[in-house]
C-alpha cells in the first residue's frame, strides 16, 4: 500500500470512535482530510463539528458537515488527528501542517485523542521531525535564540502565517528524551503560543496503518 492508502485505511477505521458521538473534534492534515471524507458519509447522524483550522473548516462545510464553536459547545467527547511523530508513550509532534495551536486547545477539551498515523510516524524518541513552534511575529528571533540554547537549530517558516496571524519556527536536532519537560520549558519561553508537542495531553489510542492493518495502541 502506498502511505497515501495507508492513511485513508487508518482514516477509515477512526469511524469506530464517532458511534454515538454528535459533535467531532476534527484536526488538520492529509490523514485527517480522509477521515472528513468519509465522515461526510454518516453527516446526517451527527450535529457537527468543530475544527481545529481554516483549511478544515473549509473542507468540513464542502462536504456538508456543519462547524461549531468551541466555546458554544463544552467538552467534546472525541478528538481525531493525525502527527508528525508519535512515540509508544503516545507522545507526538505535530504542527507539520502549521495547526498546532487550534490543535492542542482542541486536544485539551476531549475527553479522548484518537491519533491517526501511518507506519512511518512512529518513532521511539520524538525529534528526528523539527519540531514547530509557534510565536508571536517580534518575538521570533528572542525565541529563535533561546531554542539554541536547548540545543536545537530552529528555521523560519518563511512566507508562512498561521491562522491565529503568528509565525513558526521549526527546530531542528532536538533528540526529545523527556518530551512533558520539554513541552513545559518551550511553553515558558515569553512570545511563544505553543509549542508542537503534544505530551501533557498525549493520545489515548493511537491507530497505526501499518501493511495491510490497522493496529491499534
Ligand atoms: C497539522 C498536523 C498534522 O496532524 C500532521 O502534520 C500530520 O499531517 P498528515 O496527516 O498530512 O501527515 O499536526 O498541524
Amino acid at each position: 500500500m502506498t502511505q497515501d492508502e495507508l492513511k485513508q485505511k487508518v482514516a477509515h477505521a477512526a469511524l469506530h470512535y464517532i458511534k454515538d458521538v454528535s459533535i467531532v473534534g476534527v484536526g488538520t492534515g492529509s490523514t485527517v482530510r480522509h477521515f472528513i471524507d468519509y465522515l461526510a458519509e454518516f453527516k446526517s447522524d451527527i450535529e457537527g463539528a468543530v475544527s481545529s483550522s481554516e483549511m478544515t473548516t473549509a473542507h468540513l462545510k464542502k462536504v456538508g458537515i456543519p462547524v461549531l464553536d468551541l466555546n458554544a459547545v463544552g467538552t467534546l467527547d472525541v478528538y481525531i488527528d493525525g502527527a508528525d511523530e508519535v512515540t509508544p508513550h503516545k507522545h507526538m509532534i505535530k504542527g507539520g501542517g502549521g495547526a498546532l495551536t487550534r490543535e492542542k486547545i482542541i486536544g485539551a477539551a476531549s475527553k479522548k485523542f484518537i491519533c491517526i498515523v501511518d507506519e512511518t510516524k512512529c518513532v521511539d524518541v520524538l525529534g528526528a521531525f523539527p519540531l514547530p513552534i509557534e510565536v508571536i511575529p517580534m518575538a521570533r528571533s528572542y525565541v529563535a535564540r533561546e531554542m539554541v540554547k536547548l540545543g536545537g537549530q530552529p528555521v523560519w517558516r518563511e512566507n508562512f502565517i498561521t491562522d491565529n496571524h503568528n509565525e513558526i519556527i521549526d527546530v531542528h536536532n532536538l533528540n526529545i528524551l523527556d518530551p512533558i519537560e520539554l513541552e513545559k520549558i518551550i511553553n515558558n519561553i515569553t512570545g511563544v503560543v505553543t509549542n508542537g508537542l503534544f505530551a501533557m495531553r498525549a493520545a489515548d489510542v493511537v491507530l497505526v496503518g501499518s501493511g495491510t492493518e490497522v493496529i491499534t495502541r
